[in-house]
């Protein structure tokens, strides 16, 4: 009795010693991404942060209550409603998942006017709630909702383009998984770099530069071939049921902890789709150095083999496509 105490006020103290609370705010905290996501962030972030999770569906605060009985230093509520604004109070980091979910026979251009209106909406409560915070987006089609978060923020007078993430983790783990497959590795072992965007053509493994592994052309062609479409494997087996939601919400908390790492001063690298400069798209996938106050370095990826030069080259026109629907989206209204 006395020991629990002890502990309880070991770690109030601790709280108050410490720095001040962070907070994380999970949008599209009730979904099949969402709830796993909510899961893994409790018991992976550090002490003295607060998750926060908002979804439109009334389950939301039901789905808080449910995680905060879990015992890790990490708090947590939920809200639900057309408002999100009590979860972005004081959020140092949005993470964006809100939205539909791919069909078998859609592909993600087809999830674009769902959810192009989704991420807008969100986006101007974002701008005018927490315009501070690094914002990562998750909700599909990646290529284009980046491209409408930073349209609106820009439109609020308040974009920052050091902490506009797409967050395209899930390429990387998919391709450190399918070499380990393949090569009959410890897929954690492994160190992939994907560049370009996150759908189909856009996705581009840099398999060349991969250490400890060699790979015949044909293994190239069509391990490139089965990461690009490997969320068309998921949607698939799932016959209906909907798409990558485990996977997707593993990638996005190592994603949301390489920030906090970051954010912490420690050293964090991670590839992610940021508006960094790239001479081949305003924004593109690309390893990229995170610091306290978002991306410090756009880090060189490095020599292509001539595949990479060719598969990089025919997905330009697609990104800037991709780019622009979004630009226009907010732009032509
Ligand atoms: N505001 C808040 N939440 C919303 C809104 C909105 N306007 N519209 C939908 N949602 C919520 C839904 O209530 C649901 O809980 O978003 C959640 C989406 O969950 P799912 O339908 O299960 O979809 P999920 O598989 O999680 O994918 C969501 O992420 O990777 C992307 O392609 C994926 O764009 C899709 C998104």
């Amino acid at each position: 009795m006395v020991y629990l105490r002890f502990v309880q006020a070991e770690l109030k103290n601790n709280l108050k010693r410490g720095e001040i609370m962070k907070k994380l705010a999970l949008l599209g905290g009730a979904g099949g991404i969402g709830q796993p996501l909510g899961l893994l962030l409790k018991n992976s972030l550090p002490q003295g942060w607060h998750l926060s999770l908002y979804d439109i569906a009334p389950v939301t605060p039901g789905v808080a209550k449910d995680l905060s009985h879990i015992p890790t230093p990490v708090s947590c509520d939920g809200f639900a409603g057309e408002d999100p604004s009590e979860a972005l109070k004081d959020a140092d980091i949005v993470l964006i998942t809100a939205g539909v979910a791919r069909k078998p026979g859609m592909d993600r251009a087809d999830l674009f006017k769902i959810n192009a209106g989704i991420i807008k909406n969100l986006i101007e409560k974002v701008a005018t709630v927490c315009p501070d915070a690094f914002v990562g987006i998750i909700t599909n089609p990646v290529n284009t909702t980046v491209a409408i978060a930073a349209e609106v923020l820009k439109k609020h007078g308040v974009y920052n383009k050091a902490k506009l993430f797409g967050v395209t983790t899930l390429d990387v783990i998919r391709s450190k998984t399918f070499i380990g497959e393949l090569k009959g590795k410890n897929p954690a072992d492994l160190d992939v770099t994907v560049i370009g965007g996150h759908s189909g053509v856009t996705i581009l493994p840099l398999l060349s530069q991969v250490k400890g592994v060699e790979f015949s052309d044909e293994e190239i062609a069509s391990l490139t071939h089965r990461i690009q479409n490997a969320g068309t494997e998921v949607v698939e087996a799932k016959a209906g049921g909907g798409s990558a939601t485990l996977s997707m919400a593993e990638a996005a908390c190592r994603f949301a902890n390489a920030i906090v790492k970051g954010m912490n001063g420690e050293d964090s690298t991670l590839c992610a789709y940021v508006e960094g400069g790239s001479p081949h798209a305003r924004f593109f996938a690309q390893p990229v150095k995170v610091g306290p106050e978002g991306v410090t370095d756009v880090l060189d990826y490095g020599a292509l083999s001539d595949f990479e030069k060719k598969t990089l080259e025919e997905m330009l026109e697609t990104l800037q496509g991709n780019v622009s629907k979004g630009e226009e989206f907010v732009n032509n209204q």
